[in-house]
């Protein structure tokens, strides 16, 4: 990814929330963690499943800064990527994020 596209609204986005988003080309889960925004890949390292299937909430879920796989229950730290319980052994990509106004940017890390 290079640069930064505008890919919501703020107001959009809430604690709890998976959003899924779409920015050049690549799957974007966004979320509002401790009262920011955080952006990290749909794609799970362990066997490339989604976290957010488009239309069809619920598969995989947030606990804390953890998402987790809605596959094979791996769990990643939202913050940082890094793989809180296995099978996934890699880290998942986390972007960077800003806000602009009402806008919600993101942008490699
Ligand atoms: S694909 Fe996510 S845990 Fe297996």
């Amino acid at each position: 990814m290079e640069g930064f596209e505008k890919v919501a609204q703020r107001g959009d986005i809430t604690a709890g929330k998976l959003t899924l988003v779409e920015a050049q080309g690549e799957a974007v889960v966004l979320t509002e963690l401790l009262g920011k925004v955080i952006a990290f890949s749909n794609i799970c390292t362990h066997e490339d499943c989604d976290f957010v299937f488009d239309g069809a909430d619920g598969e995989s879920g947030l606990e804390g800064n953890e998402v987790i796989c809605g596959c094979h229950d791996s769990r990643f730290n939202v913050l940082d990527g890094s793989v809180m319980n296995p099978p996934a052994t890699e880290p998942i990509t986390i972007y960077a994020v800003q806000i602009d106004g009402d806008d919600v940017l993101v942008g490699p890390r």
